[in-house]
């Protein structure tokens, strides 16, 4: 079933309030399939990062069904994300040029400052961070109306053609509009049942910010990702066993996923769930044929947790808590 709810960006570009996030994919294989998968299943946004390092199996997958002629590129929304290393004036365009190679597309329709922290960068390493004693190397403070600077060049360049934010807060997302000639187009920022962040997305509402959820499920598999970087797991929130949310499912003939996913929908956030397994794939894109009642939204609305029940705090990232720029604190 097609992605039938769109959101507006100011540049009237329209973007699929589901599409599907790509973090953590085991392998080239497994990327491509479940891409595959997607757009078989009619999904249009795709959801990747430079520092996912799968920005190049979807481009294949992209390329081969453009090539077929299957679909256009015009039929599709792709986001990618300047990583943590590119956020210094001088490597905003070298990576967006990096991620237009790996993708093998000439543009990408929203381009975003993956985190307001910046790192300094060497070419070598699977991750690019320069390393001293065993922690990764920030910038100093980040120059956020420089780097915009440079991220509105990739608009007038025909690279992006809308750009935005991810996990910025309410004042730096205000600084970065001070000075901004294009203003960011999207806010990307982890929003779920338990994390509903609204004082966030009414000031994006209030400044045509469109926003999109990512960690839309409170990604239950978190705890492997940590466990890959190294990093002690945690207490992870379970939406997908909440009874609250189970029983509005159980009322609309759902799962929670798709319950969890919908309430997204209602309080006007596009949302990208991540999967590889077809059949979460198609249980994920299948909310277009329900709604969620003024009952089911005060009863979603009164499990907000806030703070603690966040998923993607960064802190992986050894150090990363102490730069000012840190926006989780
Ligand atoms: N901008 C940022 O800083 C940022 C941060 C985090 C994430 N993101 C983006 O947002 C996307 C989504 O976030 P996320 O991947 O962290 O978390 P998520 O989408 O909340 O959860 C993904 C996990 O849930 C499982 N899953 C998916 N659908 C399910 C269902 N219907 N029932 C049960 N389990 C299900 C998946 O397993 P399987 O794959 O094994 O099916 C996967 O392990 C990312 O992939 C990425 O594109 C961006």
């Amino acid at each position: 079933m097609a992605s039938k709810i769109s959101l507006t960006l100011p540049s009237g570009q329209k973007m699929p309030a589901l599409g599907i996030g790509t973090l953590e994919t085991n392998s080239e294989e497994e990327v491509e399939a479940a891409i595959n998968v997607a757009l078989e299943l009619g999904y249009r946004h795709i959801d990747t990062a430079f520092v996912y390092q799968n920005e190049k199996p979807i481009g294949k997958v992209i390329n081969q069904w453009i090539s077929s002629g299957k679909l256009k590129r015009e039929d599709l929304f792709i986001t990618t994300k300047l990583p943590l290393v590119g956020v210094h004036p001088d490597r905003v365009e070298m990576f967006m040029k990096k991620s237009l190679e790996n993708l093998q597309l000439d543009y990408v329709d929203l381009y975003l400052i993956h985190f307001p922290v910046g790192f300094k960068y060497q070419e070598d390493g699977p991750h690019m961070f320069v390393i001293e004693n065993g922690a990764p190397v920030t910038e100093p403070k980040t120059d956020h109306a420089a780097i915009w600077k440079k991220m509105e060049e990739q608009v007038d360049a025909g690279r992006a053609k809308s750009i935005g934010l991810s996990n910025y807060t309410v004042s730096q997302i205000a600084t970065v509009l001070k000075s901004a000639r294009i203003k960011p187009a999207n806010l990307q920022v982890e929003v779920h049942v338990y994390l509903q962040q609204r004082k966030l997305l009414e000031f994006c509402k209030k400044n045509g910010i469109t926003v999109v959820a990512h960690t839309p499920l409170a990604n239950p598999n978190f705890n492997k990702f940590l466990e890959k970087m190294g990093s002690k797991p945690k207490k992870l929130p379970d939406i997908l066993n909440d009874p609250v949310v189970g029983k509005i499912a159980q009322k609309h003939k759902k799962t929670a996923a798709q319950v969890a996913l919908r309430f997204l929908l209602e309080i006007g956030v596009a949302a990208i769930p991540k999967s590889v397994t077809p059949k979460r794939i198609e249980e994920n894109i299948s909310i277009f044929d329900f709604k969620l009642d003024c009952k089911d939204m005060k009863a979603l609305n009164k499990l907000e947790v806030g703070e603690p029940a966040r998923i993607a705090d960064f802190k992986a990232i050894r150090g990363i808590e102490n730069h000012p720029d840190y926006p989780m604190k």
